[in-house]
């Protein structure tokens, strides 16, 4: 290209830029947008940056409805009662629609397969991990909970995600996909492990940019394809025709339209399956260890419920875990605390919010990691206090206002009563069976993700040692 070429070029990107940053036209319904000065990029270097700060200074400085432009998209955010309610009941937003792209971008669902078969999946999974039926994971889940903590050995120093990584994703894929379907034993799961971990570490990058931008992450995705190719293989092959022995992954398979797509769906269920419950288990004990008080009550109510804390391989019922009532509001105020870092659904009619006016096309957003740390909600927000649980209506399976973890309305995560339950056991059987002891503080929470829940900003290692 010739320098008088450029030079033209550089002139009208920059007239561009002008136009775009002082005469943007504005609906004057239309809540503040924070459209930066670069046509299309918008914001998107600001809010990649930190977005969870960005969020926040954004609401003190534009008020509780504010727009978001970054490429080429509208992001509204709300943060207040009315939004908040709108986010989680109106009709005029739709969830499939605001997550088809990442869908398709992370696990290669194309669109029209994606809306052919979400709300009957969606029914299944609801239907299969609803609380009437969790008797029917308990059993396994907490032999598998024992095996896989038998593997540890009798005492250890270790990175406590890792430590709890290592008991919790083969026993949780073997409850869901079948026993040893997945690779879990211990010669091929670290491979598969690693993948899975690249997989869900990019995961959010994966679902904006292009495969070619994530080269490393594109070529975990395909190995971890390929070995759920043999995964579903086999559980076709073993599935059996008595619906209360058939694993999730079966019950899945029976409900697909597209059967070449079954790799990919299985992609999707051991994604959503391992990625949040994980680092809530994480959260949970690190609380629990750096509470001594709580530590102290929790272990006495072990001792009460089971007896002598000790190394047996307890079988742990429903109701033993109803009457460890404080293991399952400390695992309410983890999640509370390392929420997800915003939820979103897609505005399809025009939707009156406050004064505002939010247009079709925008995507919805709503912080559940900002909304958690309202003091009208939560008093005291950022501290850890598992008694707040106590006004929560749990026997009747109702969670505290406010509190949107797992989304709200039609499509919460059809996992949580299952996810609740995991880590419930996981935390009841570690602190029965071992002494621990933190040898780092507690790590903060990443803030870099607003995909799913927050990450552990370091290592945070334990000792661990086997009761006698
Ligand atoms: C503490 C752990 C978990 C958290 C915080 C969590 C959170 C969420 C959230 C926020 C959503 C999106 C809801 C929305 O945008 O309205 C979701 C969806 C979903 N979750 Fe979970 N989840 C967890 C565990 C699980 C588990 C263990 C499973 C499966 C065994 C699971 C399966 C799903 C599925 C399949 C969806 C998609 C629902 C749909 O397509 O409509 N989740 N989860």
């Amino acid at each position: 290209m010739d320098i008088t070429m450029a030079v033209l070029l550089v002139l009208v990107l920059g007239l561009l830029m002008v136009k775009f940053a002082l005469f943007q036209p504005r609906n004057p319904n239309s809540p503040p947008c924070i459209s930066g000065w670069i046509p299309w990029l918008g914001a998107a270097f600001q809010f990649g940056k930190a977005p969870l700060e960005f969020i926040e200074q954004a609401r003190i400085k534009y008020g509780p409805i504010f727009t978001v432009f970054a490429l080429g998209n509208r992001f509204t955010f709300v943060t207040e009662e009315e939004g908040i309610e709108a986010f989680l009941t109106s009709k005029d937003i739709d969830f499939e629609q605001a997550v088809q792209q990442t869908v398709q971008r992370t696990t290669s669902v194309p669109a029209e397969i994606f809306h052919l078969n979400h709300s009957r999946l969606y029914s299944m999974m609801k239907g299969k991990m609803g609380t009437s039926r969790l008797y029917l994971f308990a059993r396994t889940l907490c032999q598998e909970l024992h095996e896989h903590m038998d593997y540890l050995g009798t005492a250890g120093t270790e990175n406590l995600s890792d430590l709890i990584r290592s008991v919790m994703y083969p026993a949780t894929v073997n409850i869901l996909f079948g026993k040893d379907v997945c690779p879990t034993n211990k010669s091929d799961i670290k491979e598969f492990e690693e993948h899975f971990q690249k997989y869900d570490e990019d995961f959010e990058y994966g679902s904006q940019m292009p495969e070619y931008f994530m080269r490393k992450w594109s070529k975990s995705k395909k190995w971890l394809l390929k070995v759920l190719e043999k995964v579903v293989a086999d559980a076709e092959r073993a599935n059996p025709s008595e619906s209360n022995t058939k694993t999730l992954l079966q019950h899945l398979l029976d409900n697909l339209h597209g059967k070449h797509l079954a790799p990919n769906y299985a992609l999707l269920l051991l994604w959503a399956s391992q990625a949040n419950a994980m680092p809530v288990a994480f959260w949970t004990l690190a609380f629990i260890l750096s509470h001594p008080s709580i530590y102290k009550n929790i272990m006495e109510d072990l001792v009460s419920v089971f007896g002598k804390a000790g190394k047996e391989n307890i079988e742990i019922s429903e109701d033993d875990l109803k009457k460890l009532i404080l293991i399952k509001w400390c695992t309410l105020e983890a999640i509370r605390l390392r929420s997800p870092g915003a939820i979103t659904k897609k505005v399809v009619t025009p939707i009156k919010i406050q004064t505002f006016t939010i247009p079709a096309g925008d995507m919805l957003m709503l912080s559940p990691y900002w909304v958690h740390r309202n003091p009208k909600y939560f008093p005291d927000p950022e501290t850890f206090k598992p008694d707040r649980w106590k006004e929560a209506n749990l026997e009747k399976n109702a969670f505290l206002d406010g509190f949107v973890a797992f989304g709200g309305g039609k499509h919460q995560c059809p996992g949580r009563w299952l996810a609740i339950m995991e880590v419930h056991m996981l935390v009841v059987l570690f602190l029965y069976k071992y002494e621990f002891i933190l040898l780092d503080p507690v790590p903060k929470e990443s803030l870099l993700h607003l995909v799913g829940t927050q990450q552990p900003m370091g290592a945070c290692r334990v000792q661990y040692k086997l009761r006698q």
